[in-house]
């Protein structure tokens, strides 16, 4: 199991940085969920900033290649990464500010996003119950702002310490330095001013408002309501039904390997959907304030007959069009296969072209 990498050159570096344990040829297969097969020849975990300050400063690993993980929930490994992983396992989760406007509360990136969520509820402090059990860490949600049933994280942030892979410093960035867009952030961004790949999140601060409002525009919280005859639930009874809203019509990673949405909603202009409209008038859309419509992309793949299919091991969700399974031993290329026949019926069909949503490796 774990072993000391040897460093290059034995010497005086190596004796005054701390010993790295880096694991070598470690399985990823249970580290991502969509369970695809792949081995890290290198694997550090770091359970702090001052962790990763250790890797940025060690004589072998500082300049590496890095790759890093959290909880492997929005990932497709197509090949072993060559990168040293650096899987982040910060603990934590504290109050660390409170005001007549709001709560602050830190947890660290390596926490389970849905223990969070359970973890404030406990706490008596509502306004995350809307992205209850959302797979990944705490780490990973502001890198593609996940959100769900009417609430993105960039509602509930306040801020984030990261640190820079280049330099070891630990900086903290506000929602603004973030970028944060539509699963989207300044994390995804390879350009100019993009921190893809330059720097490891370690806490997250969110924001929880007071006094709470609770948030069931969102159809599916609708319903709910009106069958229950609950009008005005609590945060509890939000969270018990975002839950069980999630259980029927989205796979437990932990049952049958998925990354969630595997695709964005893809954005058109107004005219684009007037077109789309025009010859399949029961297309799902939602204008947006700009003017511009986003459409269901889980409803342009249902309607181009992909529901259950296969492709190899892997598949189409039977309950949800836009997430894709591995429905046992199914490989990084298979997964691609099947995106890729998907993309390009969607496209012959309705010439939209559909964004795959996990990072591909
Ligand atoms: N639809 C179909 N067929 C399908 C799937 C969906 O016709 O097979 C239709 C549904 O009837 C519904 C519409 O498409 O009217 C939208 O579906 P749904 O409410 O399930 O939401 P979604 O747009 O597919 C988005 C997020 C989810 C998030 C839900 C709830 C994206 C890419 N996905 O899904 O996020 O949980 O809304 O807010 O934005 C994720 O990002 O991994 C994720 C699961």
């Amino acid at each position: 199991m774990p072993a000391s990498a040897p460093p290059t050159q034995p010497g005086s570096a190596w004796k005054s940085s701390p010993a790295l344990m880096v694991e070598e040829g470690v399985s990823l297969r249970t580290l991502n969920t969509l369970g695809l097969p792949a081995v890290a020849a290198h694997l550090v975990r770091v359970d702090s900033e001052a962790a990763v300050r250790r890797v940025v400063d060690h004589p072998q690993w500082g300049r590496a290649p890095k790759m890093v993980l959290g909880g492997g929930s929005n990932l497709v490994f197509t090949r072993d990464p060559s990168a040293l992983v650096v899987k982040v396992e910060v603990p934590g989760l504290r109050v660390v500010h409170e005001d007549a406007h709001a709560v602050i509360v830190e947890a660290g990136a390596g926490v389970d996003w849905h223990e969070l969520v359970q973890w404030t509820l406990a706490q008596g402090l509502p306004g995350l119950e809307n992205m209850a059990l959302i797979p990944g860490t705490v780490g990973a949600a502001p890198v593609q702002n996940i959100g769900a049933y009417g609430v993105e994280l960039k509602d509930r942030f306040h801020s984030l310490v990261a640190v820079d892979l280049i330099t070891g410093r630990t900086v903290e960035l506000d929602a603004q330095a973030c970028a944060f867009a539509y699963r989207d952030s300044v994390f995804k961004q390879t350009g100019f001013g993009g921190l893809a790949g330059k720097s490891v999140i370690t806490r997250v601060r969110l924001r929880l408002p007071k006094p709470w409002q609770p948030v069931v525009g969102y159809l599916d919280l609708q319903r709910r309501i009106e069958d229950t005859g609950v009008t005005d639930p609590s945060a509890e009874q939000i969270f018990d039904w975002v839950c069980a809203i999630r259980r029927a019509k989205l796979p437990d990673p932990a049952v049958l390997g998925n990354v969630g949405s595997f695709f964005k909603n893809p954005v058109v202009s107004a005219e684009q959907c007037r077109d789309i409209i025009a010859r399949d008038p029961g297309i799902v859309h939602y204008p947006l304030d700009d003017g511009t419509v986003k459409l269901a992309a889980g409803w342009l793949i249902d309607a181009c007959g992909w529901k259950g299919r296969s492709v190899g091991r892997a598949g189409v969700y039977d309950k949800q069009a836009l997430v894709l399974v591995n429905r046992g031993g199914a490989t990084g290329a298979e997964v691609l296969t099947l995106a890729r026949a998907i993309q390009t019926s969607v496209y012959e069909r309705f010439g939209i072209r559909l964004e795959p949503e996990p990072q591909v490796i």
